[in-house]
């Protein structure tokens, strides 16, 4: 009997960077289905919407046929439950992020004993860049047009136009 292993690869995706589109080609090639799937976080104040992360994240990614896009609210955990899937991908890019993915795994692994949580390790090209110092180098007029897919270098543009450079 075949059955289809599927992993859920979360994250704030504030937006899609060229980082998260690795992690994403390294993991759909390791599973039968991934998820991409975006924290919709009413506490925490996002640059973009959930549907411009949304649309964003699906142009990025249109070309793995095995990956969607969608979102979640409360525990991540439970969105694994009703996925059927076992497996959250995380990506690790410097040592500096391991305290804070330990802990989410930790915490997880409390929750859901049954759920297990795979680092993928960046490409050295990546190892520096977030979501955050993305939009921090755009808003001090810095080039950031390697570091994102054409559509969110697009948006960034129209949303920010007075840093356009
Ligand atoms: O891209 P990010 O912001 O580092 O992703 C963090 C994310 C979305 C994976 C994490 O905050 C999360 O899973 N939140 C959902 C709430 C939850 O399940 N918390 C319990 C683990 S601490």
């Amino acid at each position: 009997m075949s059955h289809t292993i599927k992993a859920v690869y979360p994250g704030s995706f504030d937006p899609i960077t060229n980082g998260h589109i690795y992690i994403a080609e390294r993991a759909a090639g390791l599973f039968d289905e991934l998820t991409v799937s975006i924290l919709i976080n009413p506490e925490k104040r996002a640059t973009f919407s959930v549907d411009e992360r949304k649309t964003m994240a699906i142009e990025a990614l249109s070309h793995l046929p095995n990956v969607k896009v969608d979102s979640f609210t409360g525990l991540l955990v439970d969105f694994l439950r009703q996925e059927r899937s076992r497996i959250i991908i995380r990506g690790l890019r410097a040592l500096s992020d391991f305290e804070y993915e330990f802990q989410l795994a930790q915490m997880n692994r409390q929750l859901a004993p049954e759920i297990e949580t795979l680092f993928i390790v960046t490409d050295a090209r990546y190892s520096y860049l977030s979501s955050h110092a993305v939009k921090d180098i755009f808003n001090f007029g810095g080039p950031v047009q390697e570091m994102v897919p054409p559509g969110v270098y697009r948006r960034l543009r129209e949303r920010f136009p007075r840093f356009d450079k």
